[in-house]
Order: structure tokens, then sequence, then C-alpha cells
């Protein structure tokens, strides 16, 4: 209230319960609308079938190669999964740099073709054709558990001719072309998905598997009855599929202008894909930290904040990170020293406490209106699954090091579910490394029957 001007900017992130209850509405109108054949096309939130129909029973065993693309680093990983409580994991992290995310497809397969390559060599493995579970966390559309077509690309990538592309093919092409190694690639997996298998191993009760991180999404165990994009899916034998939801193209249709902002417009407008991915520009990693930069760009232009400092750099998009908000928002109640530490690592000299609260307060607004809308996501998957005890695994960068998400979203699930079931958010490790390995184990022991 000191701030009248700060105060009005942030207002226009707040969401009250009765808005929050609306978006839950709506949240679980697209999700019926993508899950039936006649209304899939017009959904915001697709739904695509996964042929995930099997979760790990803990009784898994054995090597299997992993891949994470799509996340904050490509990887590749090896899991051994010893017995239910030891899964050893190791790991490489390969820089994918700018021109390959937006270059053409065949450099970015080769590359991850010759990632591979030396990691097996590393490891002596190159001959093992070991089974492979490939985690490409983009909107994929499945015809079999290893055959996904990329619908389209989001998170910055924009790499050319994959787009309708099965993405298996072209990595089984990018390994022919080098020969010098052998892999078996049983499974292609969402993100999501490798985190609820992750989370399902060890806990029965996990239905649900969320990422908060450079993008959004979640995927959730429906019953196989209702999934109508699934070929022969009322006679199918198994009773569940999970559904990658693609939640972070909600609004992509307009549903979410009445909550919408100026700060959100702006970002949408300079991003690689303007109108798309509205649901994620508005919480996820890739974006926070660029809707606080612009808010306190307004500030200053305005006189208002930082006015006997100089932080030039930050009119440059992208320079404030959102692991700043993490930073920042970590420091207690009257305390300013992990901000102070952060505007020394930046430069910014002769800023005033006073700056220091008001920054935090921005961050606390878009952090907020972050997790109340991801918290809204996971009420009308709840209330979709509609069982009275449920539990959530979740990973990514921003629900693993934001100092009080994973509260905002206990708070705020708590308060639109009312008591009505109980839930349990659990951090699930390594989505891409030990889902991926887990998707790999059950689909090379148990081939998915036909539907
Ligand atoms: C990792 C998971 O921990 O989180 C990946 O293993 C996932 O599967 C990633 O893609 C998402 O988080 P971020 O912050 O890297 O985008
Ligand atoms: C993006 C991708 C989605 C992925 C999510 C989290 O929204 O489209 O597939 O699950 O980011 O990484």
């Amino acid at each position: 209230q000191q701030f009248p001007d700060v105060f009005k900017i942030c207002q226009q992130f707040e969401l009250d319960e009765d808005t929050m209850g609306k978006i839950v509405q709506i949240m679980t109108n697209e999700i019926y609308m993508g899950l039936a054949r006649e209304t899939h096309a017009s959904s915001s939130i697709k739904c695509y079938v996964t042929y995930v129909q099997d979760l790990p029973t803990g009784s898994e065993r054995g090597k299997y190669l992993a891949l994470d693309l799509g996340g904050t680093n490509f990887r590749v990983l090896l899991a051994n999964v010893i017995s239910e409580t030891n899964v050893d994991v190791i790991s490489k992290s390969y820089a994918i740099s700018k021109d390959m995310m937006k270059g053409p497809g065949t450099k970015l397969f080769d590359f991850i073709a010759e990632s591979i390559s030396q990691f097996c060599k590393e490891h002596k493995i190159e001959n093992d054709n070991l089974p492979l579970g490939f985690t490409f966390s983009f909107p994929c559309k499945h015809v079999a558990i290893d055959k996904g077509i990329l619908v389209s690309w989001t998170k910055g990538f924009k790499s050319e001719g994959v787009v309708n592309r099965d993405v298996v093919e072209l990595l089984r092409e990018a390994i022919d072309r080098r020969g010098d190694f052998k892999v078996n690639i049983v499974a292609i997996l969402n993100d999501t998905t490798g985190t609820l298998m992750s989370c399902a191993f060890h806990n029965p009760n996990c239905k649900i598997g969320m990422i908060l991180g450079t993008g959004t999404n979640a995927c959730y165990m429906e019953k196989t009855s209702n999934v109508e994009m699934l070929p022969g899916y009322q006679t199918s034998r198994k009773p569940f599929m999970i559904i990658n939801c693609e939640w972070g193209a909600f609004g992509d249709n307009g549903e979410l202008d009445f909550v919408r902002n100026s700060y959100d417009n702006a970002v949408d407008k300079r991003s690689v894909y303007p109108k798309k991915q509205t649901f994620e520009k508005c919480i996820s990693g890739k974006y926070m930290g660029e809707l606080v930069r612009r808010i306190v760009v307004d500030l200053m232009d305005q006189g208002v904040l930082f006015k006997d400092a100089t932080w030039q750099t930050l009119r440059k998009r992208k320079t404030f990170l959102t692991r700043f908000l993490s930073v920042i928002e970590s420091d207690k109640p009257g305390e300013f020293g992990n901000a102070c530490k952060l505007m020394d690592e930046l430069g910014v000299k002769g800023c005033e406490e006073e700056d220091l609260l008001c920054l935090r307060y921005i961050c606390r607004a878009i952090s907020t209106r972050s997790a109340k809308l991801a918290a809204c996501g996971l009420v009308a998957l709840i209330k979709k699954i509609n069982v009275k005890d449920i539990t959530v695994g979740i990973d990514g960068s921003v629900y693993c090091f934001h100092p009080h998400y994973h509260t905002l979203l206990m708070e705020n699930m708590g308060l639109l579910l009312k008591g009505s079931t109980k839930f349990e958010l659990l951090r699930s490790k390594d989505g891409s490394g030990r889902g991926a390995a887990l998707a790999a184990a059950v689909y090379t022991r148990r081939p998915p029957a036909s539907p």
C-alpha cells in the first residue's frame, strides 16, 4: 500500500477464488473436448494418447538407456534398476546451441546420435543393444508406444523438417547414418509421463505427473473407455491410459483473455511463437523472469523504482532470469541478504531497501499467479479422475527451486478442493532418467497388447 504504482500493477496478476473456480471449469471443459473425437481438434488442451497403459510394478530390474530432450539440458542417461529403492543413474548433459534449436532437423538428430555414441563408448555399452526410452518433451501424436509424430515445437525450439515427422524414425535414421553403436528404442514419452512413471514406481497412488520448469504440462491416468482418440478404445483390454494433456496451450483460443494483461501480451508478442502456449507463458520458467523484467522496467520509466540505481542491462530482453525470483523470494521478511548479493552479482549499484522490497513484491505476484494457475489445472485433473485420495508427482526447475511454490500450490489446491479429496504433492526425481528407463523396462518386458 506504501507504493501505489507497484501495487496497481501487481493487482493485475491477482486471482481470487471465484476466478480460479471459473478457470477450473473452463479447463475441465477443454479436457473433455480434447478427449472426444468430435471436439478434439477445437480444444486447446489436446489430451494426446500416449500408448502408455502399464505403470511400473516395482519389480523392474536391469540396465536401460534414456534420452532427455526438452528441459534445461539435453542428457543421455544409463539407469541400472537394482531394486525398488535403488536405481543407479549415470548421466551426462550435452549443450544444444541456439543454432541447433533452430537449424535443420538432421543436424539436431545427428548431434543427438553423436552424443549417445560418445556416452555409450565411454561406458563400453556400444554393442549391448540396450533398451532405450526417449523422453521427448514436446507435443506428439502417438501412433504406438515407439512412434510419436511432432505436432509443433515449443519452448524456443524451431528445428526445421521435424514437425509432422515420427521423431523415433528421425533418431533411428541418424543412428544408422553413424552405425557405430546399437540401441533398441522401445518407447518415446513426454517428460510428464516420465515423471508419473518415476513417482508411481514407489507410490501406486500417483495418478498425475506435472512439470513446472522451462515449460509446463501435466499427464494423468484416464479410463481407456473415455479415450475416444485411441483406435479401438471401447474394446481395449487395458483399463487405463496415460493422457498427455499438453496444457501449456490452454488459452490459445482466448479462454484466458479475461485474466491476461498487457504484460502477458507483450511477452507473447516477442516470443518465438506468438499466440501459442498461452498458459505456459503465464506460468512457466521460460517466461516468469521476463514478466518481472517488463514490470520493473515500466516502473523505472515511471521514476518509481531504482531511481538512484544503474541497472541498464535490465532493458535487454531475457536478462532477468526466473532463477532470480527464487533467490529474491528466499529472503525472510524484513531481510534482503540474498537480493543484495544478487544485485552485486548483476553489478546493480545504488539501490535502496525499498527498491528491493518492491522487487520482491513483484516477484511474489508473478510466482503466486503461476502457482494459482497450476493449482487450477491440477484441481481440474483431480476432479476429472474423481478419486478420494491422490498423489501428484512433480518435477521441473520452478517447482524444485522456488522457495514457496510447493506451499502456494498446496494452499490454493486446498482452497479449491475444499476437503473433497486428500492429495499429496511429491517431488518426482528425474522423470526423464528414471521414468524413461522404467518405461523402457515396462515395454521391453511386456509389449503393449493391441487395443
Ligand atoms: C527434469 C526432468 O528434472 O525436469 C525432465 O527429469 C524435465 O524430464 C525437466 O523435462 C523439466 O524441468 P526444466 O526446468 O529442466 O525444464
Ligand atoms: C512444453 C511441451 C510439453 C512439456 C512441457 C514441460 O509445454 O510442449 O510437452 O511436457 O513443456 O517440459
